[in-house]
């Protein structure tokens, strides 16, 4: 059975002070919920503020982003051994927002998985095709190839580390979600992939998570979906009481 798993993608938004608001409320409302992994991911610059805020709570932290090398001249990255200091568990790779503001290649995404690997954080892995992907029948294609490209030279154990979250780009920030079916497809498709690629016990215990327009009044379609085990929140993430009902429909 695969823990439900829901992660809040606050993206660029929250200065310190809304993030700590944010966060107190969120652990008011959701820390004492069991049966979920709950986690956040706020920007670089409050990773170690909300790292207090939520100790001793069951919340797990999380990056957005991070620069495969380890450290050095490269202005203005962030490493996996900085996040870690700063009390993250989890960081989000390839995001489609990556992708398609900063150029973020299958190829850079499975630098960075290797370098979170070896940082001991465990990546959430995003992939996911455009309006313009699916509309031409493309969309096995593509994330067939960001998984094959992404993943590319990783063993069992270490995708046992990794987390996937399929996101179509058409959903993401547009309000229009992916209908339970077009999303189960997706994600019965990764597990199918992941089970040839590796092994059924792999794939069986491999989280899925959807995300795009994910919110508490269409969490339950989703969470319904056989191959769905989570969500990737953005939007909706940014208000506690959203959040935390989208978390209460995940169970
Ligand atoms: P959204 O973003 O929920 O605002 O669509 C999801 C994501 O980009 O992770």
């Amino acid at each position: 059975m695969r823990k439900p798993f829901v992660a809040g993608n606050w993206k660029m938004n929250k200065n310190n002070q809304e993030a700590e608001e944010l966060a107190r409320q969120l652990k008011e409302k959701i820390a004492a919920v069991e049966g979920a992994d709950i986690l956040i991911c706020p920007p670089f610059t409050s990773l170690s503020l909300i790292s207090k805020v939520i100790k001793d709570t069951g919340v797990f932290l999380g990056a957005q982003n991070m620069h495969w090398e380890e450290s050095g001249a490269f202005t203005g990255e962030v490493s996996a051994q900085m996040l870690k200091s700063a009390g993250c568990g989890f960081v989000l790779i390839g995001h489609s927002e990556r992708r398609k503001y900063f150029s973020e290649s299958n190829q850079v995404v499975n630098k960075k998985i290797k370098a979170a690997l070896k940082a001991s954080l465990s990546p959430i892995v995003c992939v996911g095709e455009t309006l313009e992907e699916r509309e031409a029948g493309k969309e096995k294609d593509i994330v067939g190839c960001q998984l094959e490209e992404g993943l590319a030279s990783l063993g069992e154990q270490d995708l046992g580390e990794i987390t996937i979250a399929y996101e179509p780009v058409w959903a993401i920030g547009t309000g229009k979600t992916a209908t339970g079916l077009q999303a189960e497809q997706m994600h019965a498709f990764i597990r199918e992939w992941l089970e040839k690629k590796y092994s059924s016990s792999l794939s069986n215990d491999l989280r899925i998570l959807y995300g795009g327009s994910v919110k508490a009044s269409n969490t339950k379609e989703l969470m319904g979906q056989k191959n769905i085990d989570g969500t990737l929140v953005g939007g909706a993430s940014l208000d506690a009481s959203g959040f935390a009902e989208i978390v209460k429909n995940s169970l």
